[in-house]
């Protein structure tokens, strides 16, 4: 069984079955991680497509993990593959995803329906389980602010390629309890993550300090200053950034980061998050980055 008791103590807080709603991006390679690591995982989303989607880029996700960790066992790194996959399910119904010890939301970056994904998940669920964002702007206190569970909530903020990128992000919401706050670190370290916690305030840690970054380039740009390929360079050699600030905008979506940086302006006021005319220009322009094959570069 599955049953624990998360208050007793934190050596009972053994996560080994986990939920994933959302099979995008983000929600594919959370799903992978944890099954990576030995956990049992559902995958709920709404389109069947995307859940097919969501499994052949894990498969192949899978193999590039396995052929790096098992170089030179073809046979185990096979077995690795078979045996991570075969402990992730899918379903389109949300009811295959409840009975579990923590559930990670990585739906539409959208209040209202996240709000409602909890409130049906926070009647299906048993006692035990915790309830997690992946959200990257939103406040995690409104998300939950619907719900009963809220001492078994909080964020859990994973970063783009997630099966790569080595940070976690454990946010606090102001009702999160002290047991609840253990099992998510305890269970981020379990996924291979090195982990941080951050308050409920907009942009988390790093979103919050990327922001400024890369309005700051675009305006560099914008105003003539030097070109989007030699501010590029500038980061990665002068400042040891893997990508540069254009390159992780065409990565990250340009529609994203006008999100991110809207909601961090209306929260905080802070003029460096005022719009950018050009960003706003290219989002019409339907010039989202590598997803739509062209943003600050092309892409085929
Ligand atoms: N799954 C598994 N492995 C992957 C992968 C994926 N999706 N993508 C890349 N990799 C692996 C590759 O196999 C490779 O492994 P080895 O070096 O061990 O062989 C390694 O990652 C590097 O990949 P590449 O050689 O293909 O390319 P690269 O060296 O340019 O690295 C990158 C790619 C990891 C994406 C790197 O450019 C990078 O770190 N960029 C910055 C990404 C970043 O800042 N992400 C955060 C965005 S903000 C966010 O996510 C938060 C939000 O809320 C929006
Ligand atoms: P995505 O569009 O790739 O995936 C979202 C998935 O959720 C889609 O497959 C969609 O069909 C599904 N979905 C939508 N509503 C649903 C519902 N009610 N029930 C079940 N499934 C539903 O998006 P993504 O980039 O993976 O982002 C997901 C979340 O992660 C967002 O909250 C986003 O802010 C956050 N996030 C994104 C990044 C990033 O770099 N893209 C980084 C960190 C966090």
């Amino acid at each position: 069984g599955h049953v624990r008791n998360f208050s007793s103590s934190p050596s009972l807080n053994v996560i080994q079955n986990v939920t994933v709603v959302g099979g995008g991006l983000m929600g594919s390679g959370i799903a992978q991680v944890a099954a990576q690591a030995g956990q049992n995982v559902t995958i709920i989303d709404v389109k069947p497509e995307l859940l097919e989607k969501a499994q052949k880029s894990i498969k192949s996700n899978l193999v590039r993990v396995a052929k790096k960790t098992f170089k030179d066992d073809a046979a185990k790194a096979e077995q690795f593959v078979k045996d991570s996959f075969d402990r992730i399910k899918v379903s389109t119904k949300i009811e295959d995803g409840a009975n579990v010890d923590l559930i990670v939301e990585a739906i539409v970056e959208k209040l209202d329906a996240k709000q409602e994904l909890f409130k049906k998940l926070d009647d299906l669920s048993p006692e035990h389980t915790i309830f997690a964002s992946n959200t990257s702007s939103i406040s995690i206190n409104e998300i939950c602010s619907g719900i009963k569970r809220k001492d078994r909530f909080g964020g859990l903020h994973f970063f783009n390629p997630v099966p790569v990128m080595r940070l976690l992000e454990v946010i606090k919401g102001d009702d999160i309890s002290e047991a609840t706050y253990q099992a998510m670190m305890a269970w981020g370290k379990s996924v291979g993550k090195t982990c941080i916690t951050c308050k409920d305030t907009p942009g988390f840690v790093v979103n919050r300090l990327l922001g400024p970054y890369s309005a700051e380039a675009l305006r560099m740009y914008e105003r003539g200053d030097a070109s989007k390929e030699d501010i590029d360079i500038g980061m990665k050699l002068g400042a040891g950034y893997p990508m540069g600030p254009f390159e992780l905008a065409d990565y990250t979506g340009l529609d994203t980061n006008k999100f991110a940086l809207q909601v961090m302006y209306e929260k905080t006021g802070n003029p460096v998050f005022e719009p950018i005319p050009l960003l706003h220009k290219m989002v019409e322009e339907g010039k989202l980055g590598i997803k739509t094959g062209e943003g600050f570069y092309k892409y085929n």
